[in-house]
């Protein structure tokens, strides 16, 4: 037993001084430097972080999932009134998302009819395109049967201009200005 690597002893309990051996000081040295090394190259060079993943699975469901289309109303007035494409696109989307609460041919439920002469937030394009796409918040509602929800994300400009094409070709009291 060497003078530095003298034997402990507390209490009846004996430490052996036993330098560590060479074998497992070697690993510890090299685990440092691959640890340097792998840090470096992770950061640096891999693509094996997050912000790669996440940026493909984005673009996968971006491909999966298109955002709709933008369409601008140049004066307000909806540009697909008229169009009978549209108008039959619209009566679908209408049917899916809108019918449960104004009914299938909009003649009203918990919302109100949109084939009747009254309107309750305006009847021009540019108002009624905006409570579709904004929805009507609960302190704007009228009928005290909730709000309107919005639409400007789950439908679209393209899908709502086809909706309102619909309605205008049901209701000519819903005017281009
Ligand atoms: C969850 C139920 C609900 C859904 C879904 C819904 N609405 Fe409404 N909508 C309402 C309610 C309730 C009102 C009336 C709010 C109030 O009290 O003023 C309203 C009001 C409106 C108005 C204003 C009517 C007026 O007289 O001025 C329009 C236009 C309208 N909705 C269109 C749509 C269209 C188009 C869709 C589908 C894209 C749709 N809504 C989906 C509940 C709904």
């Amino acid at each position: 037993m060497s003078e530095q690597h003298e034997q402990k002893e507390f209490d009846g309990i004996i430490q052996a001084g036993n330098d560590l051996p060479a074998w497992y000081k070697h690993i510890f040295v090299y685990a440092v430097f691959i640890g340097i090394g792998y840090a470096i190259y992770f950061h640096g060079f891999s693509s094996w972080g997050t912000e790669d993943y996440y940026a493909g699975q984005l673009a996968e469901h971006e491909a999966k999932f298109p955002k709709p289309k933008e369409i601008v109303a140049i004066d307000g007035a909806n540009p697909m009134r008229e169009d009978s494409l549209a108008i039959a696109e619209g009566e679908k989307n209408f049917k899916n998302v809108c019918a449960a609460c104004h009914g299938v041919n909009a003649e009203g439920v918990v919302g109100p009819s949109l084939v009747d002469k009254e309107w309750i937030h305006g009847n021009t394009d540019a108002l009624v395109f905006e409570n579709i796409m904004k929805g009507i918040a609960i302190e704007k509602t009228k009928l005290g049967r909730g709000p309107m929800p919005a639409h400007d994300n789950s439908l679209g400009s393209e899908k709502v201009y086809q909706v309102m094409a619909w309605l205008a070709s049901k209701n000519d009291t819903l005017v281009a200005k």
